[in-house]
């Protein structure tokens, strides 16, 4: 357990050395000398229609009862986040439909109702990218074709409200795989942290069983949330994808999904602390 304390403390001394060895928060980045954040209000914005966030479970855009269990899954993220000084969250799960995508949205939403924090949320599902599904929109460029350095962050990522910005892809990565593990995707994500200074960055992922896709990027994110679908995923797998994930990064709980009430109606529980 020291070694792989020891070895995350170094992969996170590694990432802030390439954004120039500064400390953790934007603030105390910016007060040390890295280039003032880019403005967020240049981006385009886009809205979400109050019909499709309904359809697509968007809870936390419309506010309300049913966006309270997202407000509460945001209050935790955010103290144990802060209280690590972590603002990259990964999302994944062990199979397939768990609703990573779902809760990426809404949690990124929930934060994003605070408006003193800038709230990035990323589609790394580059084998079968989603969120522009969920949210209708289409962008011009993929987010695949940053990291591959086709297209600039700036032609691609749009803005929901002021303060959380949205980047998502049109199509999937033909390498997915190679894509997440390259040194490039590690320095274009260093590159637009430091750029954009977002205060969380929340990355949507593919399932864990599915692929390798995300071993060998876990590493460039502080911590990462596990999603299990009551009914369909096993204990077993929650076990595996669970003791796998505490190998890669910090585990920063596991939210059950898709629980079902004595009232029929559906929604989620979590199990959250530290593992790891
Ligand atoms: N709490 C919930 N209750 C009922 N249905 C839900 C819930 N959360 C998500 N869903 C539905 O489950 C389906 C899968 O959700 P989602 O796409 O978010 O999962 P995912 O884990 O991202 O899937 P994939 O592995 O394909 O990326 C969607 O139809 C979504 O609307
Ligand atoms: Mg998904």
């Amino acid at each position: 357990m020291e070694k792989l304390e020891a070895a995350l403390a170094k992969a996170r001394e590694l990432r802030k050395t390439a954004l120039g060895s500064t400390p953790g928060t934007p603030r105390e980045k910016q007060s040390a000398g890295v280039a003032a954040p880019v403005d967020w209000s240049d981006l385009p914005e886009i809205e979400i229609a109050p019909e499709r966030a309904r359809r697509n479970r968007i809870s936390a855009l419309l506010g309300g009862v049913d966006a309270t269990p997202y407000d509460m899954l945001r209050s935790r993220t955010i103290r144990q986040m802060k209280d690590k000084g972590w603002r990259r969250l990964a999302i994944t799960s062990p199979g397939a439909a768990c609703g990573k995508t779902t809760i990426s949205i809404n949690l990124a939403l929930s934060l994003s109702r605070q408006k003193d924090l800038k709230v990035m949320l990323i589609d790394l599902d580059v084998r079968r990218p989603s969120i522009n599904k969920q949210l209708n929109y289409q962008p011009k460029h993929s987010f695949h074709e940053v990291l591959e350095g086709k297209a600039r962050f700036e032609d691609q990522a749009v803005r929901i409200g002021d303060n959380l910005i949205v980047a998502t892809n049109n199509s999937a990565s033909r390498h997915p795989s190679e894509l997440l593990q390259s040194v490039a995707t590690r320095e274009a994500l260093d590159r637009i942290e430091a750029a954009w200074q977002p205060d969380i960055m929340i990355f949507d992922m593919s399932p864990m069983l599915a692929s390798d896709d995300n071993v060998g990027f876990l590493g460039n994110v502080d911590c990462a949330l596990l999603i299990a679908a009551a009914e369909s995923t096993t204990l077993p797998n929650i076990d595996v994808c669970e003791k796998e994930l505490a190998g890669l990064t910090n585990v920063l709980g596991i939210a059950l999904n898709k629980c079902r009430y004595s009232d029929n109606s559906v929604g989620y529980d979590y199990a959250y602390g530290t593992y790891g």
